[in-house]
């Protein structure tokens, strides 16, 4: 067995959770979850992007970067991962340990998803994933996000939506065509997955 390899990831691991964790200490309504995703909601959230026509993946609160090196290892290319959260914790921590030229670390809010994306030289985004706890967040924030998040996925894109409670369907019912849903029990706490798709209009 490799020692000092299985040492590094132990340390990186318990390293990456007391961060995560700390952030949830100083803003729990904002972060809501004491542990990140695991890696059985990961695969099954991601399982139904078409990879192959994905050139901009935006995330919404990161944390402590748990979907990204998955994301990226799907993403093409000349694809581009931004994410998008409010704690400078988890932003600094992002930028200190992703170095992948397609990812961009942005501190800031998910309702300012379509003047960060513009930022970044695109005009839509194909793939939308959240992990916000949508009905945690400040009064009228969950629908400003949804209502944003449809007018900047492009027409056959998706919102990715993953949360302990089924509520976050209700924040995503009024703008996506159609919804699928899922539930992922390997997950401190289990949980269901959303897919929101922006159908063509008429
Ligand atoms: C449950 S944690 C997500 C953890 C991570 N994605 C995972 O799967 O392990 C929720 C995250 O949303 C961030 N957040 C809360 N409100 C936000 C907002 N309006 N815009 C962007 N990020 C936000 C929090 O700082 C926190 O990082």
């Amino acid at each position: 067995m490799d020692r000092p390899s299985l040492k590094r990831r132990a340390a990186r691991l318990f390293g990456q959770w007391g961060v995560f964790f700390r952030g949830f200490i100083e803003h729990p309504r904002m972060v809501g979850s004491i542990i990140p995703s695991s890696r059985f909601t990961i695969a099954r959230m991601l399982s139904r992007v078409r990879w192959d026509e994905c050139k901009v993946f935006v995330e919404y609160g990161p944390g402590v970067g748990t979907f990204c090196q998955p994301v990226l290892d799907r993403l093409p290319r000349d694809g581009k991962l931004i994410v998008i959260d409010t704690n400078p914790l988890y932003i600094d921590y992002l930028d200190k340990h992703f170095t992948d030229p397609r990812f961009h670390a942005v501190l800031g809010s998910a309702a300012d998803v379509e003047a960060i994306v513009r930022a970044h030289g695109a005009d839509r985004a194909d793939y939308v994933l959240s992990g916000l706890p949508f009905s945690t967040l400040p009064e009228g924030v969950g629908p400003a996000i949804a209502e944003a998040t449809y007018r900047i996925i492009r027409t056959g894109g998706a919102f990715l939506v993953y949360q302990f409670s089924a509520k976050a369907r209700n924040f995503m019912a009024p703008h996506f065509e159609r919804i699928e849903s899922d539930f992922e029990p390997l997950n401190v706490l289990p949980c269901q997955l959303f897919w929101g798709w922006k159908e063509p209009r008429g």
